[in-house]
Order: C-alpha cells, then structure tokens, then sequence
C-alpha cells in the first residue's frame, strides 16, 4: 500500500515553480503577482489566505493581501475586484470564500476577469475546463490530478466515483476525471447526499475521491480491495494526547481503509498541501501569459 505523499509533492511543485522565478529574474521578465482579497475575520480563512501568502514569498512572487471589513458592502467590494482586475502589475486574483451573507459570491466571482482567476471559479474558466480547452482548473482537483499523474496512477477506463458535487471540489473534479487526457478517461459516477445505493456504488470503484465534508465517513465496508482512495476532507477533533489539544481527521477512516486500499492521500499531509502548490502553479501560468495568450 502506498501513502500519497502530498506533503513532499507540493515541495517538489514549489521547487520547480521558485525555479521558474529565479529564470525569469535572470532574464528580466514580469514576477508572479498575486492579490487576495480577505473580507471580514474568519479564523480558517485568515489562516489560508496567510499560508498562501506566505507561500508566495517563499517561492519568490509577489503579493498583495487585501483586508476589508465583515461590514464591507457589496458594491464596495465589486469596486475592488475592479481595480484589481484592471492593474496590469497583478496577475492573478482571489477573493477567499466562504463572504458574508450580504455580499453575492455570484456576483463578485462575476466580476474576476477570466485572465486573472487563479482559483478558477468564474464561468469562463469553469467551462473552459469543462470543454477541455486551456483553462484556469480549481485548486483542490488540480492538486488532486496532480497526484495522480506524479504517482503514475492509471485512471483511463477505471471506474472513479466521486463522493460530493460541490463546485469547489467534486464537481469539477468528476469533469476533469472523464475528459480525453491523462489522468483522465474514467467511467466517472458523481454521487451525493440524494444518491441511493451509496455504498453498492463506491464498493465497485477503482479510483474513490471523497469530499463529502463528513468526518470518517467512508469505512472499509465502502472500499473495494486494491482502489486508490483520495481524501479531500479536513477536520479538527478534540484529542487531549495532543499539546494542541486537537488532530486532524479526513473524510475517510484511514486505519481501516488503508488496509485495504493500494494507495491512499491522508490527512494532514495529502490532498490539502496540494492546493496552495496549484494556486502558485495557476498564478505562474497567468504571468506567463499561458492559459488567455
Ligand atoms: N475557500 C475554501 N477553499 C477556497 C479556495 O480554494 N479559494 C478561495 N478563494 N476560497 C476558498
């Protein structure tokens, strides 16, 4: 059984990118520059858009962090989005999600010019993607593909079912697992909270990627012997063995599963240092002018 190593993947990612930056300095050429949009105090959001940007100076970017009130309206916030996208020294945009009720995520992701959506979320590159042509693809099932590809793990003709059809994860990641590419030509099915029969399902798949947001839900009686199982999911429990006082958990319960499965993402360390990496990787590609010429 093999431990998907996400961990030491996102370096080996991370590498190649700061490398890049270093050619690009060499030769004169336009640094990264990533700007994230943070509205309100979040605790689990301040702590993603901080690592993201943390990772962008690692890896010799450029970044600007902008902070607005919880308060902040929503045509406040468009206005932003507007400045950002027409400031020709930044690249690529995010705007951290979950916003506050008041503001429209539809709106606002509306707003992001397909050329500097580095999270992928706007229809343009959503359909881009799901036409298989050039296109910003979402973190997390970025990440995800990327694993595959670099554990060599063969998805043409295997049967991949997907666990969640959030726009973030399970349904671009259910796209990206049927289209014509590598990893790719799976016999995909998408299943959620209304599928019946869940657990027939998922005991016939080769490939299982679980983003349900529900701890341990997928145990061994799920999983066929020998599937490669991915697990998107990320939770704190209360664990007084530890000084912090909590561990993190997945989606799956790893002790048993992993006794079945031939390979395995766990958690921490698999899919979730996957994201940031493809963030850079995203931002890299729209300095480089790669995905819109
Ligand atoms: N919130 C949770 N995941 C993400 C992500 O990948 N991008 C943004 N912008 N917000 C998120």
């Amino acid at each position: 059984m093999i431990v998907i190593d996400g961990k030491k993947t996102s370096q080996d990612i991370k590498s190649e990118i700061a490398a890049r930056v270093a050619e690009i300095k060499t030769e004169g050429g336009k640094i990264p520059h990533l700007a994230a949009i943070l509205v309100g105090n979040d605790g689990a959001s301040q702590t993603y858009v901080g690592a993201k940007v943390k990772s962008c100076h690692e890896i010799g970017f450029e970044s600007t962090l902008i902070r607005l009130e919880e308060t902040v309206s929503e045509q406040e916030l468009l206005r932003v989005v507007e400045k950002v996208n027409e400031n020709p020294d930044i690249d690529g945009l995010i705007v951290q999600l979950p916003l506050p009720n008041h503001i429209s995520v539809e709106k606002v992701t509306d707003k992001i010019k397909p050329e500097k959506d580095v999270d992928g979320f706007t229809p343009a590159n959503v359909g881009r993607m799901t036409l298989n042509w050039p296109a910003y693809v979402a973190a997390t099932p970025y990440g995800i593909v990327e694993l595959l590809k670099r554990y060599e793990i063969e998805t043409s003709g295997k049967h991949c079912v997907v666990i969640g059809r959030s726009h973030i994860v399970g349904s671009p990641m259910s796209i990206l697992m049927a289209r014509n590419g590598n990893p790719g030509n799976a016999t995909v099915t998408l299943t959620h909270s209304r599928t019946q029969n869940l657990k027939e399902i998922t005991q016939t798949a080769d490939i299982l990627i679980v983003a349900i947001g529900k701890p341990e839900f997928v145990t061994a009686d799920m999983v066929k012997e020998g599937a490669v199982v991915i697990d998107v999911g990320i939770h704190r429990i209360a664990d007084s063995s530890k000084k912090s006082g909590f561990r993190l958990i997945g989606d799956v319960k790893f002790d048993e599963v992993s006794q079945k499965a031939s390979a395995i993402t766990p958690v921490p360390g698999g899919v979730g240092p996957m994201t940031i990496a493809s963030l850079l990787y995203n931002t890299l590609q729209a300095a480089e002018k790669k995905i819109y010429p």
